[in-house]
């Protein structure tokens, strides 16, 4: 029987890594700048730290938890998001206890039982910033121009910053209730599980993938109008933050979130160049959720880049140049074999990489096969060359030869590889 990896699950391979590596050390770089720390964190989690934290009515959770039970019956969950696990180890081991504002992020797979399509994954990857304890909203621009950074250090231009405020339990049950009757009023208009939500929890009809409940939201009253004075002020010094640092955003009242633990700040990074998945990052304020799940009353906000989809953009743009070998070693025959053996460890303990053929083939084969690396240097080894002390070092593009001084030969290499580019 052949094996293929399941629906929705994909292998990433040698020749797509580069870009992977290229926007986890990029991610690294800038998240170091703004003092952000690395959090690793557990793939799975009780299944009620993600239903409490990210809400019953949403798609997530209602839909697309990959769940499964342990011997007492426990629900286990494959992480669909990374918050509701920053959240429950910064309360686990105490870390509002220095006082300090934690600012910590993480990287690494995300389960979600979507229907697969271009740019959706069952597993999908996200670089995930987390800062907790500070209120805002500078804090908010803070974070968001970092965010725009991250995907200008990477050389991603026409990206779109989406801003919105979802209000506090102060002033949102007015807009609720408001968005409940303009709902009451469309309901012909709706899918059926909107016309439940639309009682239940009517924000989420916002985030509905059915086209018909998508006409229904743009006639939507806007939340905006409905912030209390503090939000408001909230979002105006936001807002004046990000202008001063020079960067650009669209105000969008109907911008959600798929999430029920936003409160204030929700803001989404859009491109147009992946077609209906648009978002390759998305985050905002969760005020309320440290304390929901146990915690203290510290405010926070994040935000998670959707790797994935960076790296279709960044395939888009330009393929780095594919890594090849700096030194590939023909030795001919078994003593020499043994030297060229020790001298590949040597120079690759020195940092380069260096291949060999195993297979006791003769010099055309074993050219071939540095051909087929692509590597541009070779060094030649036979029994005649151990014996003189003078090994032939061929350049693959001139096609020139050269005699090298085997009694140097780690010290000639290096040199010689080094100054290679
Ligand atoms: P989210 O909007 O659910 O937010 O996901 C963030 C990003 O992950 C999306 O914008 C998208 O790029 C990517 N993403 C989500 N689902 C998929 C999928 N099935 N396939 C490929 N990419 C996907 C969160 O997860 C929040 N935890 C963000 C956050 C952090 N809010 C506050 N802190």
């Amino acid at each position: 029987m052949k094996f293929s990896a399941i629906k929705g699950f994909r292998d990433i391979l040698p020749e797509e890594v580069g870009n992977w590596q290229r926007l986890e050390s990029v991610a690294r770089e800038v998240m170091d700048a703004f003092g952000f720390q690395e959090i690793k964190l557990p793939l799975m989690e009780r299944t009620e730290l993600f239903s409490r934290s990210i809400g019953q009515e949403t798609d997530i959770v209602s839909k697309e938890m990959y769940t499964l039970h342990d011997s007492k019956g426990r629900g286990m969950t494959l992480r669909p998001e990374a918050t509701a696990s920053v959240v429950r180890a910064y309360n686990q081991h105490r870390m509002d206890q220095n006082g300090a504002v934690q600012k910590l992020f993480t990287m690494g797979p995300m389960f979600r039982h979507e229907r697969p399509q271009k740019g959706r994954f069952r597993q999908f990857y996200q670089v995930s910033a987390e800062m907790l304890g500070d209120p805002g909203p500078k804090s908010d621009a803070d974070l968001i121009a970092m965010a725009m950074h991250l995907f200008d250090s990477l050389g991603l231009k026409d990206l779109k910053l989406h801003l919105n405020s979802l209000g506090c339990p102060e002033c949102r049950p007015k807009f609720r209730a408001e968005l409940e009757d303009y709902l009451f009023q469309q309901t012909d208009g709706l899918c059926s599980d909107c016309k439940r939500r639309a009682k239940t929890n009517p924000l989420r009809v916002f985030d509905c993938k059915v086209e018909a409940c998508n006409q229904v939201v743009l006639g939507a009253p806007s939340i905006l109008e409905f912030l209390c004075k503090v939000c408001g002020e909230h979002f105006e010094t936001l807002k004046s933050y990000l202008e001063s640092a020079g960067v650009d955003f669209i105000l969008n009242h109907q911008l959600v979130r798929g999430l029920d633990y936003y409160t204030r700040t929700t803001f989404e990074i859009q491109t147009e160049q992946l077609g209906a998945q648009n978002a390759v990052a998305g985050g905002g304020r969760y005020d309320s959720l440290v304390r929901l799940l146990g915690g203290p009353d510290q405010p926070a906000i994040g935000f998670a880049v959707g790797v994935d989809r960076i790296i279709a953009l960044l395939e888009k743009e330009d393929q780095p140049a594919t890594k090849k070998p700096d030194l590939f070693i023909a030795a001919l025959g078994e003593t020499a074999e043994m030297s060229c053996f020790k001298w590949a460890m040597d120079l690759r303990k020195a940092g380069l990489w260096v291949e060999m053929d195993y297979g006791g083939k003769g010099l055309k084969s074993q050219m071939k096969k540095a051909g087929r690396f692509g590597v541009k240097k070779v060094l030649i080894i036979g029994e005649e060359e151990l014996t003189s002390g003078k090994g032939v070092f061929r350049d693959m593009d001139t096609k020139e030869q050269e005699e090298i001084d085997l009694n140097n030969v780690l010290e000639t290499m290096e040199k010689a590889l080094k100054t290679d580019d």
